[in-house]
This record gives structure tokens, sequence and C-alpha cells, in this order.
């Protein structure tokens, strides 16, 4: 640790709008931990090419993305925000690490598995790899916490035992992260069919609310959504639908499920529906809204992303030296 402050990092990568989903599961959460941890929130460019990208399509969600973690309130004054492929000492420790990552390892990775699966023309080393950059970046500044999906729990595992073979053979050398997994998604099911989660890579658009999804698409989505042949509105093991619409509307709220069944009690489904749509629509349109301006001053954008850089190198630098040192790698000034 640099300060006293202990250190939560995460990362997303700028591909694809991100969920109703992430946003109550995760990011709207975020903001919480910067009283406590010093928090670093990376924009994962460097992973995002180990599939292929339009690099306009790449800078444009880059851009998104930084201005997505502010419109949810991330405060870029409590929170160093940057780009990952901004700090090269991530693509460094990221090699460094790749020398103590067994192959084996990897290739017992899902995502890799999946994803290799999804791209069969392009398995690049890259993809395989991916897990020891993502070790990198947390390793980089003595993370302690470190908030992501489940679907991340595997990559966190691989970096806890990377980081401890480092230390085994080095001595101490980096903090071993804890993972802090996000309910992201984990009760926000899909609106076409309420057994799946809610994904942002569904090919169904009507499956999926987006944070920055117009009203009007919000509205029509909810209005669309399956729910079932009854008409009560109450929670349920059989009522998959009408549940995943109650917790959705409840977390909005903050209201009890109990609160809003008997709000809607003796209600029809289409206006219960509406209702959930015209919530979710009103409590992400500030969020929309802080979006848009932020997108309208890509120089703003751009001076946060030099201070997340600067503030993030001046911490990842010293990771790095150590690391260095410790390797035997020489030293010069320059
Ligand atoms: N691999 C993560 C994802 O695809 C993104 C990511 C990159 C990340 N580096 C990270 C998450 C470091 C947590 C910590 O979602």
């Amino acid at each position: 640790m640099f300060n006293d402050k202990k250190v939560v990092f995460s990362g997303v990568q700028p591909s694809g709008n991100l969920t109703i989903g992430n946003y109550l599961g995760a990011i709207r959460n975020f903001s919480a931990f910067s009283d406590e941890y010093h928090c670093y929130y990376c924009v994962a460019d460097m992973h995002a090419i180990t599939v292929r990208q339009v690099p306009a399509d790449l800078r444009k969600r880059t851009y998104e993305t930084l201005a997505l973690y502010i419109a949810c309130g991330l405060d870029p004054q409590k929170n160093t925000l940057f780009v990952q492929s901004h700090v090269p000492a991530h693509a460094e420790l990221g090699w460094i690490l790749d020398c103590y990552t067994m192959f084996g390892e990897l290739s017992r990775m899902t995502q890799f598995k999946d994803k290799s699966a999804k791209n069969a023309d392009n398995i690049n080393a890259g993809l395989f790899t991916y897990p020891s950059l993502m070790a990198a970046d947390i390793l980089l500044y003595q993370t302690e916490l470190v908030p992501v999906g489940v679907d991340q729990k595997q990559h966190l595992e691989l970096c806890r035992d990377i980081a401890g073979r480092f230390n085994q053979i080095y001595g101490e050398t980096f903090v071993i992260p804890e993972g802090y997994i996000t309910k992201e998604g984990a009760k926000i099911m899909s609106l076409q069919d309420p057994t799946k989660k809610m994904s942002k890579s569904d090919s169904n658009e009507n499956a999926v609310v987006r944070i920055l999804d117009s009203k009007d698409d919000i509205i029509r989505k909810f209005k669309r959504a399956v729910t079932d042949s009854g008409n009560e509105i109450v929670h349920g093991e059989d009522k998959e639908g009408i549940t995943n619409l109650l917790n959705i509307y409840t977390r909005f709220t903050g209201k009890t499920l109990e609160e809003a069944e008997k709000e809607f009690d003796g209600k029809g489904y289409g206006e219960f529906k509406l209702a959930v749509g015209e919530t979710c629509a009103d409590a992400l349109s500030p969020v929309k809204a802080e979006f848009d301006k932020l997108m309208a001053d890509k120089a703003y954008l751009e001076a946060i992303m030099a201070d997340g850089a600067t503030e993030a190198y001046k911490n990842a630098r010293r990771t790095l030296s150590k690391v260095k040192r410790k390797l035997g790698f020489t030293d010069i000034k320059r």
C-alpha cells in the first residue's frame, strides 16, 4: 500500500452498452467505495483488442465508457479514472506476468474457451494470455479489493495464484487481492426470457435495457416484457417475469417487495409494466443527460484521462520498479 487507504481496482471493456443489470448491481454502487478506498477504474482498451475492433468504434466507445463511469456517479476528483493503454506499465507487467502464468492454467479459463469458440478464425495469443494482463492491471496498484461480476471470478483466482507464485519466488511483492463479486445482473433477468440473465450481448434488443436507451425505447421494452398467464402482481417461483419486473422496480425505487406488491394490488399487468418502464426511464434520465453533456465536451474527458493516467502511473511505476529489481533487470538513469 502506498498510502493509508486500501485500494479498489476494477476495469470494464469499452465494448457493448452496459445494461441496467450492470448499473443496479455494480457501477451505481461503486461510488460508495471512494471514502474508504483509493479507487481505480480503468477502461480496458488493451483487453478489447483481443477480439477484432473497428478503430473508430473503439475510440468512440473508450470516451463513452469513461463518460458513463462519470455519469453513473464516479466523481473523477474522488476516483482515479483512466484508460489502460495510457499507462504503459500495464503492458510491461503484463508481459512479465505472462512468464509466471502457466499454459495449463490459461487453458482452463472458461472465458477463453467460450471466446475462442465464438472467434474461431482469430484465436490469437492475446486472447489466451488476457488473464495475465488483467492480473497486471490489478497487481500494479497493490489492490485489496476487486469488484467484478461472477464471470470474472476465475480470472481473479488466477490473479491471486500468479501473485502468490511471484511472492513465493521473490519475496513479498504483491498484495493478494480479494474479489468482491458484484450482484451484477444476478437478479436482473432478460425481459424476453426471465429464466436467463439479462446479458449485454443478447441478440434480441427487446430482452435488454441499456443504461443509455432512450425513454421511449425503455418503455417499449418494458411494455413488451414477457410475463405469465396469471393476473396477479406478486413474486413467486412460477412467476419469473413478474418477479423480475418487481425486482427491477424495487431496486430503482428502494421500496420493498411487499410495498411494491401492495402498491400494484388489483392493477393489471399492462399498467404495472408501464409503471416499471417509467420508473426505470425516469431514474436513468439524469444519467443519460449527464452522459450527453460529457460526450459533448471531449476536452473535459481528455483532461480526466490525462489526470487519471498521471495519477495511475505514479503508483503503478513503484510496483513495476520493485518487480524489475527483483527479477534482476538492470536499471539506468536517463
Ligand atoms: N476482464 C474484465 C471484463 O471483461 C475487464 C477488466 C480488465 C478488469 N482488467 C480488469 C476487471 C481488472 C477487473 C480488474 O469484464
